[in-house]
């Protein structure tokens, strides 16, 4: 293996620091792999599913208070406070540094300590990084071989490049004969990101993007930072391919919060006849402007870190195919026959399950058999649907971009910006009811302005700077068309009222004829939306009166939203583009005169 220098001299300060039993370099090998899993299974951490049933994967369950992203353990410590921003927590790089050394002073005690080189991006992509993670847990090792490209192939590409320093550690050193666990981490956890070093250092927790450092660390927050710099966009989006009957495809991406349906949209299976869907990604979107002056998008990742309830052969066939073979499944509940299954998987509940915590389950048990934030990691190129140039280096030409929450009421299933600056402020007015997917109150809704609350590394309010900026270097007819869409908007009976999945099909279709100057629509206050009949409902059993309660705002609630963004927005102070205060004030005169 080709190690530079300065690699080598990186990894031995982790290894005087960390002290480690042994050191192994990730070649990404599938012995290398197999032999990493056959030490996970004696160890208790997996267990190798039935192979006739699910080839070559395996199931883990975490520990039962390491099972989600921590937001409130989460630092970006950039060298000026605010530079982070409101959003964020921080702390002084050096202070950090302190805390970060006497706790990872000899953690890996009685562990191997791995080396995984890995690309983010098509390996020698002119958009694609490279990032270095050392960890000391084979369960990392193990996803991120699914959900990036790893191994000595990327140090090949690499020589003596650039890349982003990612150290990891469970935080559970075996030290004076402790006795390992199935799923070891430590009740102190820290993700820290220091912007200025582009460097990441994750303690005290094994799961998701916690600890696939790839991912949220380096692909959002890491470089969100990058994209500030050089120009570019690092987004929480989905991409997908959109075909319609006549054979024209477009390409749109969409930002949606945490657990609120990028997974469903970028492999939806469409119910309107003769329309194709595509995927290019379920999570991350880097965007570049290319020479003919449209934006086009990559996705960064390898694979999908999936979340696991709501999906089956109705919702999202797609993602079960993908799913089928050489894939980890973690916190879901253990069917007899050596399967997987969790809540809404089938119709008929098993009778007998081993729960996510080890227990029997059966449908009487009163508790989920799987956690609500439980995860199946897949290879993308299993997904039925995958996109031919899913991996071109170029990227895809991004035709519109779709933001939305999970909101109950006063969002509208479907509206359309009335420029990217308005967009933009819809972007940032985005709120969402809290998921699983992070440690805290689900169910509460919060701002999570272009789904980037948890991950923007960088102050907020210059992050909107970003996008308007943008915005005005770009060619305006050249630019995606922004969109906004709910699909969780719900009856006085707590029910949804838009069938969503598959059906979605239809909002796309109106996206699709708006961006071809097709479409009809009306304006409302907040935006443009599609005029009676020019959503195609066919076949669905929806009444007049349900498809006006998915678009009405009263002016009430309207000028209500608008106070509430007004408080919200003065949390940015001076950084808040005086643009957006320009949207909020138009927009307040749009429905005063309601
Ligand atoms: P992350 O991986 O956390 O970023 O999540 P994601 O945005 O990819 O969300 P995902 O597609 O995995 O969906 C999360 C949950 O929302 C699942 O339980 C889905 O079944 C559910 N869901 C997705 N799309 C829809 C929809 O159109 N309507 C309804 N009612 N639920 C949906
Ligand atoms: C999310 O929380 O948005 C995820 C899952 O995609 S994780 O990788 O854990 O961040
Ligand atoms: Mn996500």
């Amino acid at each position: 293996m080709k190690i530079s220098k300065k690699l080598q001299d990186w990894v031995d300060d982790c290894e005087k620091l960390c002290k480690p039993d042994n050191v192994v370099w990730c070649d990404g090998s599938k012995q290398q792999l197999d032999e990493l899993a056959n030490e996970l299974i004696k160890k208790g951490t997996f267990q190798k599913l039935n192979d006739s049933k699910r080839p070559n994967s395996y199931y883990a369950k975490s520990d039962p208070n390491d099972v989600a992203r921590v937001e409130d353990r989460t630092f970006i410590c950039s060298v000026n406070k605010e530079d982070a921003g409101p959003t964020n927590n921080w702390m002084e790089p050096a202070e950090m540094h302190k805390k970060l050394d006497e706790l990872f002073d000899g953690c890996m005690k009685g562990r191997t300590m791995y080396i995984i080189p890995f690309s983010m991006g098509p390996l020698g992509s002119n958009i694609a990084h490279i990032g270095i993670e050392v960890t000391d847990s084979p369960y990392v090792v193990l996803n991120m071989a699914i959900m990036t490209r790893i191994g000595e192939k990327v140090l090949d590409v690499l020589g003596e490049g650039e890349f982003v320093p990612c150290l990891h550690s469970v935080g559970f050193p075996l030290t004076d004969g402790k006795q390992d666990v199935s799923w070891p981490c430590s009740e102190t956890k820290y993700i820290v990101h220091f912007p200025e070093e582009r460097s990441i250092w994750s303690y005290g927790s094994g799961y998701g993007g916690n600890a696939l450092l790839g991912k949220k660390c380096f692909a959002l927050r890491i470089a969100s930072v990058m994209a500030r710099d050089q120009g570019w966009l690092a987004e929480h989006m989905l991409i997908v391919g959109i075909t319609s009957p006549e054979g024209v495809k477009k390409y749109v991406a969409a930002a949606f919060p945490s657990a609120c349906g990028k997974t469903n949209l970028a492999m939806l299976s469409p119910t309107l006849p003769g329309w194709k869907v595509e995927t290019v990604g379920d999570d991350i979107a880097w965007m570049k402007f290319g020479d003919d002056g449209r934006l086009y998008a990559i996705n960064p990742e390898y694979g999908f870190f999936g979340v696991a309830p709501g999906t089956s052969d109705k919702t999202n066939a797609n993602a079960m195919a993908s799913m089928k073979e050489n894939a980890i499944f973690t916190n879901v509940a253990l069917t007899d026959d050596g399967d997987v299954w969790w809540e809404g998987m089938t119709d008929e509940k098993p009778a007998h399950l081993i729960d996510w915590h080890g227990k029997d389950w059966t449908p009487e048990s009163t508790t989920p058999s799987s956690h609500p934030n439980s995860r199946f990691t897949a290879p993308a190129s299993q997904c039925p649907v995958i996109d031919p140039d899913w991996e071109n280096p170029k990227g895809v030409p991004i035709s519109a971009i779709l933001f939305g929450g999970r909101r109950a009421s006063t969002v509208p299933l479907v509206n359309e910006s009335f420029s990217w600056q308005h967009g933009t402020f819809l972007g940032s007015a985005t709120s969402s009811e809290m998921t699983a997917a992070a440690a805290g109150t689900v169910g509460q809704v919060r701002h999570d302005p272009f789904a980037m609350l948890p991950f923007c590394g960088y102050n907020m309010g210059d992050y909107f700077n970003h996008w308007i900026n943008t915005g005005k270097k770009a060619d305006a007819d050249k630019l995606p068309k922004i969109f906004f869409v709910n699909w969780f908007r719900k009856d006085e009976d707590g029910k949804f009222i838009w069938p969503g999945y598959g059906d979605n099909i239809r909002v796309l279709k109106w996206v699709f004829e708006r961006l071809e100057g097709k479409g009809e629509f009306i304006e409302m206050p907040y935006g443009k939306v599609p005029a009676k009949g020019a959503l195609d409902l066919s076949g669905l059993d929806i009444s007049e009166e349900t498809f006006e309660k998915l678009f009405k705002i009263t002016k009430e609630e309207g000028l209500a939203e608008v106070n509430e963004m007004r408080e919200y927005f003065k949390k940015f102070g001076d950084k808040l583009p005086v643009e957006l205060t320009a949207e909020l004030d138009s927009l307040e005169k749009r429905y005063s005169a309601m």
